[in-house]
């Protein structure tokens, strides 16, 4: 997939291909205003490792590209998209006002977590194939049950260990993680009893 890249090397790892970045155009209330966190880059190498089938992913709210780079660099990337242009991807394209569009394939990411049931219905609409990564707290909530009742995920991958998100993208600002994640996957309609998992 083309696209514009990272500036740093998160993986540290051959398969990485960065390059400079391009000037966003936005400021950076706006950047924070559209709740920015980048996401570790191995937690998309985790959803990798976990076998689950993902392939041609759209990551439809990609920031930097801390997810969508890793998954390009594995040839699992098809499009990668945000509200804002972070230098990455396509912006300008806000996920959450598509109508009756179909993806074939996945779409995964780290949404803003205040649209996130929003995000995760809406991917929904567009394919049975989901992977999002959200706090752990997303499992509970009287807003998220009826959503969870209609739309059980087939996995719960929980981090034993915690993984950081970066406001802005500043991995150098952050301290320890006091925040539980967890990849919430779901697939072909699964409505069963969702399975939970551990990621070390
Ligand atoms: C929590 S950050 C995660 C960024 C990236 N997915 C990652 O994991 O590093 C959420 C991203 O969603 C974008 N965003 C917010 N509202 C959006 C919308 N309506 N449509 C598309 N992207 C949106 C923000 O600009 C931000 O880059």
């Amino acid at each position: 997939m083309e696209t514009k890249k990272l500036t740093k090397d998160w993986i540290g790892n051959k398969k990485s291909t960065f390059v400079t970045l391009g000037a966003s155009s936005h400021s950076e209330s706006d950047r924070e205003d559209n709740d920015y966190y980048a996401t570790d880059p191995r937690c998309a190498v985790d959803l990798i490792d976990a076998n689950i089938g993902i392939k041609n992913i759209w990551e439809c709210a990609c920031g930097e590209g801390h997810l969508a780079q890793v998954f390009d660099d594995y040839g699992l990337l098809s499009k990668a998209t945000d509200l804002i242009d972070r230098g990455y991807g396509i912006a300008d394209t806000d996920f959450l006002i598509f109508n009756d569009i179909k993806h074939d394939g996945w779409i995964v990411t780290n949404p803003p977590y205040k649209f996130a049931v929003e995000f995760c219905e809406k991917a929904l609409s567009i394919t049975p194939n989901v992977a999002m990564f959200l706090k752990l707290t997303f499992l509970e909530g009287q807003k998220r049950l009826p959503f969870f009742k209609e739309n059980p995920p087939i996995f719960v991958y929980v981090y034993s260990s915690r993984r950081k998100c970066a406001i802005n993208g500043d991995f150098d600002a952050i301290g320890s993680s006091a925040t539980a994640y967890a990849w919430f996957v779901w697939k072909d309609n699964f409505k069963g009893e969702p399975v939970i998992r551990w990621i070390q």
